[in-house]
């Protein structure tokens, strides 16, 4: 394939290195001269490892050609790749200059050509950029039209540096955001033949999984520190504690509690969570990112109450009160914080739970709700059924089989639906839904 590479960084270079290995006719442009200069001398215009040697290689292959001029690099390849820096500003905001001049250099040097151009945004970018900046500029410098008369879809790149061509050779995934058949077929054979899942999905998740991908990363180093200056703190060797947190690939190097919902409560996570800030400020060590953990929880809560009193609608049923599917246990249970929230503001709250049967409680659970919540049993009610029916706002907080058949059935359009559990076969509930946080 012929392919044109815009911004000869990090990505442009590994990328223009590596196609032109595979075979395919590289156009190199950028901005600055001397990283022009090194690739045509066969030099690497970045320090990298096997760069050296593949920059040499591709370009006494002669599949390598660098130029500063956009319309010559697009009337002579089918498809570009765009990798301009889109650093910070001042403010935390993205600088999105450099994609700004070079989607209206696109849009300008397409208007002439004749045959259909794909576009490829490889830069990472804030989620809209696409669709609210790029699309429309090139659109408007070109005078054509987005997926009729050129193609462009964001493809997220997950090189590191120090490791880019074998994370070039190896991604975990292929991910293409938005872009017409045309452009994902040519996408395809460019990538297809890669060990990883060619997924595709729209323009905007591409643009967020990007954005995501690499909070999480500084989110599980930042963990992994607070846990090492507790650990030390406490005299416990933070490398093998780390190193047994990772080996459980069930509950935390898997896809569990990885899933937008609900507040997390119950007898464990709230409780260790405070327990083990208290330590760290016994021992004077400050934890940020874990003393951020029940305060932005607590306003995840309040998010799902807004909804519910933003609504006006003074009925409200909810369906669950423990804190998870499966067990009576309502201490610390966000459900109940929420019920309390709504008794408080005035609302005719009922509840079903078919685990919380107040009568049967024992133990713990028992004094629990005789001792702290005793308003909240007399609100329960003994079927799914009568909740639904006299209440205008169902809040769903379980996601057992049986109720939600109780749901389909027993919803109308008159009711507004707060789903936090991410209810299954959404289609089949009646009235106005709205997601905890989606
Ligand atoms: N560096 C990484 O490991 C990495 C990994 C994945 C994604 N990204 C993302 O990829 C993008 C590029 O990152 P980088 O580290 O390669 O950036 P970089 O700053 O190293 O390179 C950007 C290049 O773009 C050139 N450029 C700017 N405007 C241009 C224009 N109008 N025409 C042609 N060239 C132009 C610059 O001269 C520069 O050589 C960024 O959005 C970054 O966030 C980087």
């Amino acid at each position: 394939m012929n392919i044109s590479i815009f911004g000869l960084g990090y990505v442009g270079a590994v990328s223009l290195a590596c196609l032109a290995r595979d075979g395919h006719k590289v156009i190199g442009v950028d901005i600055d001269p001397s990283k022009l200069d090194l690739i045509k001398s066969g030099q690497s215009p970045i320090i990298e490892e096997g760069m050296p040697e593949l920059v040499a290689e591709v370009a006494i292959a002669g599949n390598v050609e660098v130029t500063t001029d956009t319309a010559s690099a697009i009337q002579n390849s089918d498809i570009s790749f765009v990798c301009v820096g889109t650093p910070s500003q001042n403010n935390g905001s993205q600088n999105l200059n450099a994609i700004e001049r070079i989607s209206e250099q696109l849009g300008e040097a397409i208007k002439n050509k004749e045959q259909f151009h794909t576009i490829v945004i490889r830069s990472t970018v804030v989620p809209g950029t696409v669709e609210k900046l790029i699309g429309p500029t090139i659109e408007k410098f070109s005078g054509k039209k987005n997926g009729q008369d050129f193609g462009l879809c964001f493809q997220p790149e997950f090189l590191r540096e120090g490791s880019s061509i074998k994370d070039y050779d190896n991604p975990p995934l292929t991910v293409i955001g938005g872009g017409d058949e045309r452009s994902i077929q040519q996408l395809r054979k460019l990538f297809g033949h890669l060990p990883a899942d060619f997924v595709t999905t729209s323009v905007r998740s591409a643009e967020m999984l990007k954005t995501c991908c690499n909070v999480f990363h500084a989110l599980k180093i930042t963990f992994a520190n607070e846990i090492g200056r507790l650990c030390q703190g406490l005299e416990v060797d933070s490398r093998e504690v780390m190193d047994l947190i990772c080996r459980d690939h069930q509950l935390n190097i898997s896809k569990a509690y990885l899933k937008p919902g609900f507040a997390f409560g119950g007898s464990c996570l709230p409780k260790d969570t405070r327990a083990l800030l208290y330590l760290a400020k016994h021992e004077d060590i400050s934890l940020p990112m874990l003393a951020g953990l029940m305060p932005s929880n607590e306003l995840h809560v309040e998010h799902a109450i807004d909804v519910v009193l933003n609504s006006g609608k003074k009925s409200v049923g909810m369906i669950g009160l423990s804190f998870k599917s499966g067990t009576d246990d309502l201490r610390e249970s966000p459900l109940v914080a929420m019920a309390e929230r709504f008794i408080g503001k005035g609302l005719d709250l009922k509840i079903f739970d078919p685990e919380v049967n107040v009568a049967r409680l024992v133990g713990a659970n028992r004094r629990y709700i005789e001792e702290t919540i005793p308003h909240i049993s007399s609100l329960m009610k003994e079927t799914c059924q009568e909740v639904i029916e006299q209440s205008d706002v169902i809040v769903v907080g379980l996601n057992d089989k049986p109720l939600l058949a109780q749901l389909y059935e027993y919803t109308t359009e008159n009711h507004l639906i707060l789903d936090l559990v991410d209810v299954p076969n959404q289609e089949k509930l009646s009235g106005n839904y709205v997601g905890v946080c989606w």
